[in-house]
């Protein structure tokens, strides 16, 4: 019989990062510490997870390179650990550029009844006062706190949800936003504080989901498109014809796209491809009009209404 335990699973990014030079915290390679030299650089972190903690390397990444079949390893890594009993909860150290892609397709596939909390850093492992360390302890301090559960993402002593989170900031270190849902709550001396209760998942679906994550030999091909001032439709045409399987298109206001891309988009639906449309707008959430030609998915953004779609056509 073993003991409890926490698992931390290492993909990369800038909280792994090694600085060329100096104190500069852009002059650096995300993606250079293993996770053990990681967690062995936070001091008090095994006294913060009051049991053992594991350490993981599931990839070691820049997450702008985040690719679809680290997804499926890491997924496949955390159904793996959710359902052991010994461990009390799964932290994820990520890059932040695409951390709110993988915390939405893992809220998807998982059935977490327990935490799986993704965190990341501004600032690389080598500078003088890196943010990785105080994140990674407030990520062992939601998983330590009774009751918690599902994904969530910990960054600068804030929680926030999987499907509001937004990086906002290319600099500072709070850079993330849950937009007008506001955080999850907020991590203060070692304790949570929570505004509203953990994420729900739902389970059945999780579990449809990350059977079809499993069994898939080739991801459908989902590419995103921007209506803009002067856009045309020549871009859906070309992926049309490259043999694209869905299409997300990020939408001006409330879902409103340039009459040349619509007509094209319209076309491309006409001919079997899945059209989703999604806001570009940062905050609040697209109002579905009666008689849209295009389906909307409202609340997401069009990173995540891409990782829906793309869930959605994996047979
Ligand atoms: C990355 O996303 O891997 C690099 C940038 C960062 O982590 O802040």
């Amino acid at each position: 019989m073993g003991s409890e335990k926490i698992v931390v699973l290492g993909t990369g990014g800038t909280i792994a990062g090694v600085a060329q030079a100096g104190a500069s915290s852009l002059d650096y390679r995300a993606a250079q510490w293993g996770i053990t030299q990681l967690l062995a650089a936070v001091p008090g972190l095994r006294e913060a997870a009051g049991c053992a903690l594991e350490a993981q390397q599931i990839a070691q990444l820049d997450s702008k390179d985040m690719d679809l079949d680290t997804w499926r390893r890491l997924a496949l890594r955390c159904t793996e650990l959710l359902a052991d009993p010994l461990v009390r909860g799964v932290v994820i150290t990520h890059g932040t550029d695409t951390l709110e892609e993988t915390a939405w397709f893992l809220h998807q596939v998982l059935a977490a009844h327990k935490p799986v909390v993704l965190t990341c850093a501004m600032r690389p492992a080598t500078a003088p006062f890196p943010d990785g360390p105080q994140n990674l302890l407030d990520a062992v301090v939601v998983v330590r706190t009774p009751g918690a559960q599902g994904v969530v993402v910990v960054a600068a002593g804030v929680i926030h949800e999987a499907q509001w989170v937004r990086k906002v900031h290319p600099y500072r270190l709070d850079a993330f936003s849950s937009g007008d849902a506001g955080p999850l709550g907020w991590i203060e001396e070692g304790a949570v504080r929570l505004m509203r209760n953990w994420p729900l998942t739902q389970a059945h679906q999780a579990q449809a989901a990350i059977e079809k994550v499993m069994r898939c030999s080739t991801w459908p091909r989902v590419e995103l498109v921007f209506s803009h001032a002067g856009a045309s439709g020549a871009i859906v045409e070309a992926l049309v014809q490259g043999g694209v399987q869905g299409l997300v298109v990020a939408a001006t206001g409330n879902g409103t796209v340039h009459a040349a891309l619509e007509a094209a988009l319209l076309r491309a639906q006409a001919a079997g491809v899945r059209v989703l449309r999604a806001t570009r707008c940062s905050e609040g959430q697209m109002l579905p009009r009666p008689g849209d030609a295009l389906p909307a998915a409202p609340g997401l953004s069009p990173v995540k209404a891409r990782i829906t779609l793309l869930l959605d056509l994996l047979q």
